[in-house]
């Protein structure tokens, strides 16, 4: 990774992408195929380019039972989402594509601009395109949003390599907001979080093949000291940024969160009353 993006807060997860070269030529006009599959020895993706997870469904369900209004519905209408690509075979990776965006992190996908550095330096300070939640344009940072960040990582990485055209996919499971937090290094559980935008290979941008859901939505990021439950037990993989103010948890009349990966039902609720599935 080269050494010119590790101040940027944006990169917070970014990881490397592989993907199916046919996804990679024609995001534009690929039907994104669903499919609702109960393995069985079978390639569950065989035929569809994106997957409805039924354990995410039954997370949810566990949920939805005591969820109501509002947050019930929103539950209710992502159940059937599909939330995932899946490279099952070597052959459908056959280089590195790009990389993944804002993985597991909170940060908005936003408008992308007509170039690179268009916010840096003060300049369009007032177009869509450059707002900016967590104040990274004035520290020269051009990733004030997931889109303008897949941007500058493209300039950098062409200029760099200029074999290597890479493209990008979005981690949208948690970013439906973008003013929620006193800090934006803080990653864990974050209070008035939203889920973002649903799935989708319709990204509005070339460089953008998909928005998705790599951190299911409702997942812990981190667990609490002490663990959920009458037990009071230590969480034996507590990371203090899970203590940070804007983590649930946080607050003696939070809840405590359970380790990372586990369901985490206070957090689903609170994603899908924030929710804004289409953007
Ligand atoms: C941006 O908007 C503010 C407030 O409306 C205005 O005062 C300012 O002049 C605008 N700046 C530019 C560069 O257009
Ligand atoms: C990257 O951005 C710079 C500055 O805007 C521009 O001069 C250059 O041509 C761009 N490089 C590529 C490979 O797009």
């Amino acid at each position: 990774m080269p050494r010119l993006f590790v101040s940027s807060v944006a990169l917070m997860g970014a990881a490397l992408l592989c993907s199916s070269s046919s996804l990679a030529h024609e995001a534009k006009t690929v039907e994104v195929t669903t499919r609702s599959a109960k393995p069985k020895g079978e390639n569950i993706f065989k035929g569809a380019d994106m997957y409805v997870n039924p354990y995410f469904q039954e997370e949810l369900d566990s949920s939805i039972k005591t969820a109501s209004g509002e947050v019930k519905k929103t539950l209710q209408s992502i159940r059937g989402l599909s939330s995932a690509y899946w490279l099952d075979v070597k052959s459908k990776a056959p280089h590195v594509r790009g990389f993944a965006l804002n993985t597991a992190n909170y940060q908005t996908v936003g408008e992308m601009c007509p170039f690179w550095d268009y916010c840096l330096g003060g300049k369009n300070v007032n177009a869509t395109c450059c707002d900016d939640p967590c104040k990274l344009a004035q520290q020269y940072n051009a990733g004030n949003n997931e889109m303008n960040y897949a941007l500058l990582l493209h300039n950098k990485t062409t200029t760099l390599w200029p074999s290597f055209e890479p493209r990008f996919v979005i981690d949208t499971g948690r970013n439906g907001q973008a003013d929620m937090r006193d800090s934006c290094s803080n990653w864990c559980n974050i209070r008035g979080a939203g889920i973002g935008h649903r799935p989708t290979v319709k990204t509005g941008s070339p460089l953008v093949d998909a928005f998705l859901w790599l951190k299911t939505p409702g997942e812990s990021d981190g667990c609490t000291q002490i663990l959920p439950g009458a037990e009071k037990e230590q969480c034996p993989r507590f990371d203090s940024m899970c203590m940070s103010v804007d983590s649930i948890g946080s607050l003696e009349s939070d809840p405590r969160a359970p380790e990372a990966g586990l369901w985490f039902d206070y957090q689903i609720k609170e994603l899908a009353a924030n929710a804004r599935l289409d953007g």
